[in-house]
């Protein structure tokens, strides 16, 4: 297949370029680069011995974006691209409102303005909201006391694509509802790799790990949980990126969301002892005050993709962790 991959310089986007390309698909990114570096091709082409056709373009700008449509047919879109910390969303709406869902918008127009009907969107487990439960099913209703703008940005942007699908029975849409990514290519070329302080977990354990940072604030021990600590659904990122070549096979007309997740909690105390048996190292970490917002235990329910995208998450932390730790001595 054809397929333009949108943010396919960023972190989960260059590792489902790597799978696309050794699937022999044909892709093409297109990335402003607000995020990401252009050295992600050249880990691309040294593991797939192929550089994609790059696009330099931010999604904002519809005429640039048509150009790229004009230019190639593609069978197939992979939307990656938009912005996802939380906390800067609460500090600035209207920018990821704009960044995340008008350019969605733009990017929709140039599809259906060129007859591309098949879209894989990355939503988030983010969209079931609060619902009081821990295991997110499908079923589930979405956009239940939504805390952040980020969050409110990919339940829209669902709620634009099965309104898409309604209107024109020949799309295909499929929205991947990602758990909490986690490691990186084994070869330790490709990875996330924020400035600044991180937000997430795993970020902020590789920066206390490399001497960057101090030690590890664990955001609450007080909740109802065996160990006090939040519970979460850590996927590797190369078990996400598989889910996305399945969700390919598994396209069909309509609006369908599956959640890309391992069904297994872990604890951030869990992580940070499983982190400090794979290193060999103590990692420092202390108890600090709850993160507003955070929810107890959030962890998915995996059956739907199991059953009709053929598809499971194969990997351990264990495994990203060590995938993670030969990322940080190729730095
Ligand atoms: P990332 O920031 O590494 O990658 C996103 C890419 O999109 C970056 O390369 C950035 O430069 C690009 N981009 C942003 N706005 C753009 C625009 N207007 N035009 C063109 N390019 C633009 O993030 P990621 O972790 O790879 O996440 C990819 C997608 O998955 C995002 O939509 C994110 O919201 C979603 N997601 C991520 C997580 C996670 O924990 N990483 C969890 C759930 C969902
Ligand atoms: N945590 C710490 N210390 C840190 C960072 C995180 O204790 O320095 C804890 C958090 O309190 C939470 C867990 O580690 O209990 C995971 O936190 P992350 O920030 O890594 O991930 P979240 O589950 O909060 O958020 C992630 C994505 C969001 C997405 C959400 C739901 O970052 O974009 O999953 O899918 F919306």
């Amino acid at each position: 297949m054809k397929i333009l991959v949108t943010g396919g310089t960023g972190y989960i986007g260059s590792h489902v370029a790597v799978e696309l390309i050794n699937q022999g698909h044909t892709i093409e990114i297109v990335d402003n680069l607000s995020n990401s570096q252009i050295e992600v091709l050249d880990k691309i082409e040294q593991i797939t011995s192929t550089r994609p056709v790059f696009h330099e373009v931010d999604l904002l700008d519809q005429l640039a974006l048509d150009h790229i449509f004009d230019n190639t047919s593609f069978d197939l879109v992979i939307h990656f691209a938009g912005l996802k910390a939380v906390a800067e969303s609460i500090e600035q709406p209207l920018r990821y409102y704009d960044n995340n869902v008008t350019s969605t918008i733009n990017l929709l127009e140039s599809m259906q303005s060129h007859s591309v009907k098949n879209i894989i969107f990355s939503s988030s487990a983010t969209v079931y909201g609060d619902q009081g439960v821990d295991q997110c099913v499908e079923t589930m209703p979405t956009g239940i006391k939504l805390t952040n703008p980020y969050g409110k940005t990919k339940y829209m942007i669902e709620e634009i694509l099965k309104d898409l699908a309604i209107s024109n029975p020949e799309f295909s849409i499929i929205s991947l509802r990602y758990f909490n990514p986690i490691g990186n290519h084994t070869s330790g070329l490709l990875g996330e790799n924020p400035n600044g302080i991180p937000n997430n977990l795993m970020p902020y354990i590789m920066k206390v790990a490399t001497g960057e940072l101090p030690e590890l604030n664990i955001f609450g021990n007080d909740y109802d949980t065996e160990d006090g600590t939040c519970l979460r659904d850590y996927i590797h990122v190369v078990d996400l990126a598989k889910g996305h070549l399945a969700a390919i096979d598994g396209l069909k007309p309509g609006f369908t969301a599956y959640n890309l997740g391992t069904g297994r909690p872990t604890s951030v105390l869990e992580m940070v002892h499983a982190f400090e048996k794979v290193s060999g190292k103590p990692l420092p970490h202390k108890f600090a005050p709850r993160r507003p917002g955070d929810l107890p235990k959030l962890y998915a329910n995996p059956k739907k993709a199991e059953q009709e995208l053929k598809w499971h998450a194969n990997l351990t932390i264990e495994d990203a962790i060590k995938d993670t730790l030969t990322f940080i001595s190729n730095k």
